[in-house]
């Protein structure tokens, strides 16, 4: 059955679906009209002017309810300085304090914790008192809907996603039986709603008037209906060859039937012919991504189509990968790992490596998250330290991204990852990080959402250059970064998989490899230039030949290029 076909039965919609009521035919979106534009425009106005209101019947209440209990910052201003002090939060305001405290709080961070907790913002804090942080969340969701949100401000958009996160779990989520009570007497269900409708629209703007809300969203993928997991890919007629050849090795080597959605961005990505080649193809799908967020995918740039695409794929669990991978083992083991089962997502560390053009970047996060979580007070790009004016800037590589879309708080972050990706937001982020990938953990970082990473830093496909070796260490050159499993084996690698020169589509070359660098921290880990291109320097132990398994592994990755493909030119 086709991953996009319409059920008539089906108790939720497809809420991806432009139109779920017209059922559209999968090949011929509906495009978006000027009457729809127009609807947001007043839908938008009336709202705001409700909000309003809203807002300050309710900043009455505050100040009435405020009158009687000992807090003294009534103020309902972003950045307020703390004027009473709360303890064992190390930095930020009392904003921050209370979207850290109150978030870890609802995620099931206790107290008396003694385990390590992923927020940690309570430990040790037995003054910590949720109707208190609440009353400063509701105070700033309400001076979000009087004052708009300057979206090149990415302190601004950090405290309005916590906020909205707040108000989510406060609105849809079973509360600890001690905050079942929480917002009683500061406000009641319908304006904490329309606080929650306003802050949506303004951070996903695009995502409303044509998806119903995110609670909706998350009930679908939640629904058995919904294929449970699939495979999303995004690239366009430059990627053809590589699309085509990572669809049938992962059908041939692994044995995976999965259902795969293809995601290009307009005709001017992917020719008609190509597109319909893919659709050729069993259980292959190649979608038009414009089709999807109209508002937002107009303005399309290259980075930014990767979490739109995760998003839009119509599969509960997605396995994301960038048309350039290959794998040497089943991408479905990420699914058996703790890790994932844990938090349902998953992520890989980009290469161990210093740099100095992207410093300002760590700074610039830092504002958004003054309140750390203790797994992001560990990880390298907060971490560590400066060294000359360089410093670890590269977190993670978002070429293969395992992320369950059933789980509220991860449905969440890669809402917010799309909007750090989108129109106005984007300009930000690529000025302050290299491109998409590290939106992904900071949107769950900034949220408070669990995350991980793969314990292992990427390493290197490549070649031996035996005229570089010494003191210990071996040259492996290549510029295919490689990541191996939470075991250590050698797991997928970027840049082309076997070929040699990714952008010939036709007459195909390959590469040869014979060593691999699996990297564990990054000890004597240097990244050089040669003649060869990019070449990682390590310690003799982390420089392992390939097995005869592998070997013959990539000889079959060539054979598929020469002989079970059919590219169209
Ligand atoms: C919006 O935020 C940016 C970045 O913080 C700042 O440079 C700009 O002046 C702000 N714009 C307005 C209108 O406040
Ligand atoms: C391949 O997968 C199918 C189910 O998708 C299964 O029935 C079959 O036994 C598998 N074949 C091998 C060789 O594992």
């Amino acid at each position: 059955m086709h991953a996009h076909s319409t059920q008539p039965h089906a108790p939720t919609p497809d809420i991806l679906h432009r139109h779920p009521s017209s059922s559209p035919a999968p090949d011929k979106p509906p495009m978006p009209t000027n009457a729809s534009t127009a609807k947001t425009r007043t839908s938008s106005l009336s709202h705001r002017a409700l909000a309003s209101l809203l807002a300050a019947v309710l900043l009455l209440e505050l100040f009435l309810w405020l009158g009687n209990i000992t807090v003294s910052d009534s103020r309902p201003t972003a950045d307020a300085a703390p004027s009473a002090p709360i303890p064992a939060v190390h930095a930020g305001s009392v904003l921050d304090a209370a979207h850290a405290q109150l978030l870890d709080y609802l995620s099931g961070e206790t107290r008396a914790e003694t385990s390590s907790p992923f927020g940690g913002s309570l430990k040790d804090d037995p003054t910590f008192s949720p109707s208190v942080a609440w009353l400063s969340v509701l105070q700033h969701a309400q001076y979000c809907t009087i004052n708009a949100l300057n979206r090149s401000d990415f302190v601004d958009l950090s405290q309005r996603a916590r906020s909205f996160h707040v108000l989510h779990r406060v609105l849809f989520d079973t509360l600890p039986e001690e905050a079942a009570n929480l917002y009683t007497g500061t406000a009641d269900a319908n304006s904490i709603s329309s606080i929650y409708k306003y802050l949506q629209e303004e951070l996903f703007p695009w995502l409303s008037p044509d998806y119903s809300g995110i609670s909706e969203m998350l009930d679908s993928f939640q629904n058995n209906n919904r294929t449970p997991l699939g495979i999303a890919i995004t690239g366009g007629s430059k990627h053809i060859h590589m699309i085509t050849h990572l669809i049938q090795s992962l059908r041939t080597e692994f044995n995976i039937s999965l259902p795969v959605e293809v995601f290009y961005a307009g005709e001017g990505d992917m020719h008609p012919g190509h597109v319909e080649q893919l659709n050729l193809l069993t259980n292959v799908k190649a979608i038009n991504l414009l089709q999807f967020f109209p508002s937002e995918t107009q303005h399309w740039e290259t980075y930014s189509a990767k979490p739109f695409a995760l998003l839009a794929a119509s599969f509960r669990t997605v396995l994301f990968m960038d048309a350039d991978v290959l794998f040497f083992k089943d991408p479905r083991s990420v699914l058996e790992t703790q890790l994932f089962q844990k938090n349902g997502q998953y992520f890989f560390h980009d290469r161990f490596f210093r740099e100095g053009r992207w410093t300002h970047g760590v700074e610039w996060f830092l504002r958004m998250n003054p309140v750390l979580t203790q797994y992001a007070q560990g990880i390298g790009y907060v971490s560590s330290a400066q060294v000359g004016s360089t410093r670890e800037t590269h977190e993670m590589d978002s070429g293969f991204v395992v992320m369950d879309k059933g789980r509220t708080g991860v449905l969440l972050a890669l809402l917010l990852t799309c909007t750090m990706n989108s129109n106005v937001e984007r300009k930000v982020l690529y000025h302050n990080t290299f491109g998409d990938k590290e939106s992904f953990w900071m949107s769950s970082e900034i949220l408070r959402v669990p995350y991980e990473f793969n314990p292992y830093f990427g390493g290197t496909l490549g070649q031996i250059d035996a005229t570089q070796a010494g003191k210990g260490k071996k040259v492996v050159c290549g510029e295919r970064l490689l990541q191996v499993d939470h075991g250590g084996d050698l797991f997928w690698w970027n840049g082309g998989g076997v070929l040699e020169d990714r952008s010939k589509t036709v007459d195909f070359e390959f590469r040869s490899f014979d060593a691999a660098v699996v990297d564990k921290d990054g000890e004597g880990t240097e990244w050089v230039w040669y003649g060869r291109g990019m070449c990682q320097k390590a310690l003799e132990a982390r420089v392992l030949p390939l097995s005869e398994n592998q070997v013959r592994l990539l000889k079959r990755y060539q054979d598929i290029y020469e002989h079970e493909i059919r590219i169209l030119k």
